[in-house]
């Protein structure tokens, strides 16, 4: 438990177990009031440096002035209009997102969150494959909480623990994982003669109606699928392709620019036939979507899928404000090139201590223990520097600053976090 002395904390915590469900898992046992950029301020007034966006959410960091304004000026004009009619809004943002949108992917479903959006994926890659009651997943994902998310997930046992039956027909494969000593080529082929190998055995191609992959393994260790010399994902279209498979792609926290690109598949050019969004897409607004070619999306027909909430119009402000000033302030170039700079010092300064690995500004240390990456974090605790571990073992130190952080403060912050690793 890591805490601060604040003077009302203790009363505010107190309140906080007695009237909040003890379900929902806080790891830092302060309270935050408010935020602004990169910095996050508690109930007591101290300042931290938020290199966790809220997991992966406030890309622009908090409170961006631009983002909150649109949010803002939506408010005054209207809060909400569910399927009632269309709005204005709602189709600006479709549009734009279009035009970021993998290959031909352009047409999209608004939700609320990840968890939502990977449901619909999941109930939309059904009414593309009628009759194929399976669908395969990898080991170490995590797709959220609802039913249908949790299914798909295996990033932790606690998140499954006593809710079956969960949903039926879900084959777990393993991610491939170069990264703890093994070669990229053979585990990421090891893999795929894996699902090969099942259809042989067990699960014919043709009972499946989807395969749900995160390019970017997040919850479970920050681990891109590999690239070189086997384009994973490139080979998973392909197998795909060869059984008339869905393939889902879950960008919920690799996408909107976290990997130096609008979506990581871009980094192995392929073009999923359902991609999920969600968590930097309104920067901070709760939204999710799934999106698809049209003319697949056409296959579900008005009324087969909805939402009250899903798409509502001040979100949908956020989320194209946030789209524009990615686009305006060439985020992604900054990213990129940044997040490769940042690979190449964390490595050379870490490599007997740590395998780093990632894309953009979703970056992976993984370390040799949880124990050594807890106290990696209470170090920063106490230099109030907010930072998030990652994995089933949470020995990873996962990194996802705002893709605005300023370039100083953002090596700053790392150099104080190599020199905690290199203390332990
Ligand atoms: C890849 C991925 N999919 C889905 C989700 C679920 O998103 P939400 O918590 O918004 O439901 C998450 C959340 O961390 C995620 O990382």
């Amino acid at each position: 438990m890591i805490t601060n002395s604040a003077t009302n904390l203790k009363d505010l915590l107190a309140k906080d177990e007695q009237f909040l469900s003890n379900a929902l898992y806080r790891v830092f046992h302060i309270v935050a009031e408010r935020g602004e950029g990169v910095y996050l301020y508690s109930s007591d007034g101290t300042k931290y440096l938020d290199l966790t966006c809220g997991i992966g959410v406030t890309q622009l960091g908090h409170c961006h002035p631009e983002v909150v304004q649109a949010a803002k000026d939506q408010l005054d004009k209207l809060v909400h209009i569910s399927c009632v009619t269309h709005h204005t809004l709602n189709i600006a943002l479709a549009e734009k997102l279009a035009k970021f949108l993998p290959g031909k992917i352009n047409n999209t479903f608004f939700c609320n969150s990840g968890a939502e959006a990977v449901d619909g994926a999941i109930k939309f890659s059904r009414r593309l494959n009628k009759g194929r009651p399976n669908i395969i997943s990898f080991r170490g994902a995590f797709h959220g909480r609802t039913i249908g998310g949790t299914s798909v997930s295996s990033s932790k046992e606690l998140h499954r623990k006593y809710y079956d039956p969960l949903l039926p027909g879900i084959n777990i494969v393993d991610y491939p994982n170069c990264y703890m000593g093994k070669e990229p080529e053979k585990e990421a082929e090891r893999v795929l003669e894996s699902i090969e190998k099942l259809f042989k055995s067990n699960l014919p191609a043709e009972s499946v109606s989807a395969m749900i992959i995160e390019p970017v393994l997040g919850e479970g260790g920050y681990l891109p699928a590999p690239l070189k010399p086997v384009n994973f994902l490139k080979e998973l279209r392909k197998i795909c392709n060869k059984h008339g498979i869905i393939l889902i792609c879950d960008e919920v926290q690799s996408g909107i620019g976290r990997t130096g690109k609008w979506f990581a598949v871009e980094h192995y050019d392929i073009e999923p036939d359902i991609i999920t969004m969600a968590k930097g897409l309104g920067n901070g607004l709760p939204i999710g979507a799934f999106s698809a070619q049209k003319e697949k999306m056409s296959e579900m027909p008005p009324g087969s899928h909805g939402s009250t909430f899903g798409g509502n119009p001040v979100s949908c402000a956020a989320a194209v404000k946030t789209l524009e000033i990615i686009e305006r302030d060439k985020i992604l170039d900054y990213v990129s090139s940044t997040g490769n700079e940042l690979m190449k010092h964390l490595e050379a300064e870490l490599k007997s201590k740590a395998n780093i690995r990632g894309l953009g500004f979703m970056i992976g240390i993984e370390l040799s223990s949880k124990d050594i990456a807890d106290k990696v974090i209470q170090e920063c605790f106490k230099e109030k520097m907010l930072i998030l571990s990652a994995g089933m073992e949470q020995n990873i130190i996962r990194f996802i600053p705002p893709l605005n952080i300023e370039k100083n403060l953002l090596f700053s912050a790392v150099d104080k976090i190599i020199g905690f690793i290199k203390k332990t």
